[in-house]
């Protein structure tokens, strides 16, 4: 197996440092924001987000304070996304452990994701880092545009899969894709090959979301509610498979299932029998290799060398990780 800390060893000093950093940007006078803030750091995620940043500013020749502070920029960026997402989506659960409006309700979690935004923000104007800034902000305005747009589509329940694609691109691949355009432009990299990295970036995040949607359906234990999609009438890929693979009549079943009876947790049961027997988590697992292997052709164009294989090795965690 895979493990994140393995591919972690060309960079490990920097991620070391990174934490610090990382924790100082998140201080405030306010006890209340200190508390939920320390609660936070306490159940730290993954941390890939500033994996791509170090490991493509590497890949660009040259890791520098810049590619420090893109790091921390966008563990900020997502850790706000992450704390307003489980407002949105009514999920208690993150990372193992209540979620923010679980244990203090939507008021603190939205002003917290507020405060974490405004602290990325604060991060890159002090210290001019406008490029970044720009890189990362249009990510955010896409995560916006693509959670927005999953909410819309939730309502009609007859999702094609070029709109689910476009939802992830947005909501999430835009956000890696910002991690590796940053590190490269951290590192000075010609206009060329941040573009690269960008798109590389974006074909890693579309097969990492489509890997946290197949954990929905509950084949592993990660710390996030099961079914959460179903009970908010999310349409994801092995569903949108499944119910185009159908019969009208099976098709109208399920349908009534979602639109009316996801709080019922043996009717969401039911739909992902339904998903997992119609093929729906083998497509969607094979979509995903495709991106995985999109992602590798890019890195291909770059010159072999520690980072690069790191890269490689990060974008396999990405679909065989198990949390
Ligand atoms: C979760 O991202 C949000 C999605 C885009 C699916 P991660 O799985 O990277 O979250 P943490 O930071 O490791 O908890
Ligand atoms: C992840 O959305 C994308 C953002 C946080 C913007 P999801 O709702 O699919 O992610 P999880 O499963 O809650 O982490
Ligand atoms: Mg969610
Ligand atoms: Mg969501």
């Amino acid at each position: 197996m895979l493990k994140l800390k393995d591919i972690q060893t060309p960079i490990a000093t920097e991620l070391k440092q990174f934490e610090e950093r990382f924790k100082e940007s998140m201080r405030s006078s306010v006890p209340l924001l200190n508390r939920i803030t320390q609660y936070i750091l306490k159940q730290k995620g993954k941390q890939m987000r500033p994996m791509f940043v170090f490991l493509s500013a590497g890949l660009c020749g040259n890791i520098n304070d810049s590619t420090y502070r893109g790091a921390s920029l966008v563990e900020l960026l997502h850790t706000a996304s992450l704390v307003h997402d489980d407002v949105v989506d009514n999920a208690n659960e993150r990372r193992g452990f209540f979620s923010i409006n679980a244990l203090w309700k939507n008021k603190v979690a939205v002003l917290i994701g507020d405060f974490l935004l405004a602290k990325g923000l604060l991060l890159s104007v002090r210290d001019k880092e406008l490029q970044l800034l720009e890189i990362v902000s249009e990510a955010v305005e896409q995560m916006s545009e693509g959670e927005l747009l999953q909410i819309e589509k939730a309502r009609k329940l007859d999702i094609k899969e070029d709109i689910y694609f476009e939802i992830i691109r947005k909501k999430t691949a835009s956000l890696i894709a910002s991690c590796c355009a940053c590190g490269a432009s951290s590192a000075d990299a010609e206009n060329e090959q941040v573009a690269l990295l960008k798109e590389f970036g974006e074909k890693v995040g579309i097969a990492f979301q489509i890997k946290d949607d197949l954990f929905d359906f509950g084949m592993d234990d990660v710390g996030k509610p099961v079914g959460n999609d179903i009970k908010e009438k999310k349409m994801t890929l092995p569903l949108i498979y499944a119910l185009r693979n159908t019969n009208s009549s099976e098709k109208r079943r399920i349908i009534n299932l979602v639109k009316n009876h996801s709080e019922n947790k043996e009717k969401v049961a039911e739909v992902i029998d339904f998903v997992r027997s119609s093929g729906g988590l083998d497509y969607a697992t094979e979509k995903m290799l495709q991106y995985q292997q999109e992602a590798f052709d890019i890195l291909k164009s770059f010159p072999e060398n520690i980072y690069r294989e790191s890269l490689e090795q990060l974008v396999r965690f990405t679909t065989e990780r198990k949390k």
